[in-house]
């Protein structure tokens, strides 16, 4: 089955991390389009601005922590019983910082790969079903492509959300699921602390308006900002000595 016939118009969208940046942008721009949508995160305080938002009666909050199984799986039944199951499923929601160079710390990574591993596969448990159309949107990193210093839990979360989604594409490409892939490079959010401004870096909005773009046009895997993408992806083809020359913390 191609992945543009599974997708209808105007899909009810589950958008987790949906209380600020990429995530609050792709809520926005949902509800401006039409669609339903469940906004998602921990911060019901945020998640409550987007009552103001155009397209608003289609909107729902719901507060749930994506690292805890639990919460997922009391929220998907709640939405189950109340006849609101989602057709798209955004799985925006991500936790990072910069490591000092002494720290290592399997119970911080752990930490990580709750929220950005095992948060996007909770929801896919939940809700992949044999003949159910249904997409599953994972929002990935252009790190999941490279290791940058100081960022070896992120990083490796993000590729092995990577690596994950790519299997599950496959072994569900005949049967009316859809695993997307996002790979951001810089976007201005929270998250993006970044010790001096960095070019080329892109506004949440246009992130947000690319990936749905993406999403509705049928592209299996959406990846920007430029020239991020392409240094991204150069990196891995440099050989290790260069690579660890150019990218080692100075
Ligand atoms: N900004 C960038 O440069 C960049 C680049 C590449 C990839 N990304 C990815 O883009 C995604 C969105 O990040 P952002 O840049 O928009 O950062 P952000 O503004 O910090 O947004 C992160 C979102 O994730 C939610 N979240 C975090 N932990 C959660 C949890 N345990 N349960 C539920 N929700 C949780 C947050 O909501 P609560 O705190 O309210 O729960 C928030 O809504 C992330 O996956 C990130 O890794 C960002």
């Amino acid at each position: 089955m191609s992945s543009q016939t599974t997708l209808s118009p105007l899909p009810r969208t589950l958008v987790v991390g949906a209380s600020s940046g990429i995530g609050r942008c792709l809520a926005r721009q949902l509800l401006a389009r039409g669609c339903e949508v469940i906004a998602v995160a921990r911060r019901g305080a945020l998640l409550e601005d987007l009552r103001g938002s155009a397209g608003a009666a289609r909107l729902h909050l719901r507060v749930c922590d994506t690292s805890s199984s639990e919460e997922v799986n009391a929220l998907s039944n709640e939405l189950r019983a109340r006849g609101l199951p989602p057709e798209l499923l955004i799985l925006n929601a991500g936790i990072g910082r910069l490591e000092e160079c002494s720290e290592i710390s399997v119970r911080g990574h752990r930490a990580v790969f709750e929220v950005n591993y095992f948060g996007p596969l909770r929801w896919v448990e939940s809700w992949l079903e044999p003949q159910v159309p249904r997409s599953f949107v994972a929002v990935s990193s252009l790190m999941a492509f490279f290791s940058s210093a100081g960022a070896s839990a992120y990083g490796a979360s993000k590729a092995a959300l990577s690596s994950a989604f790519e299997s599950l594409a496959l072994s569900h490409a005949t049967q009316g699921q859809r695993f997307v892939l996002v790979h951001p490079g810089p976007v201005d959010t929270a998250m993006l602390k970044s010790p001096r401004p960095l070019p080329f870096t892109w506004s949440p909005e246009r992130a947000a308006e690319r990936i749905l773009d993406g999403i509705f046009a049928g592209r299996p895997q959406i990846d920007f900002c430029w020239p991020y993408t392409w240094v991204a992806k150069g990196f891995r083809l440099l050989p290790a000595r260069a690579r660890r020359a150019l990218l080692a913390r100075k």
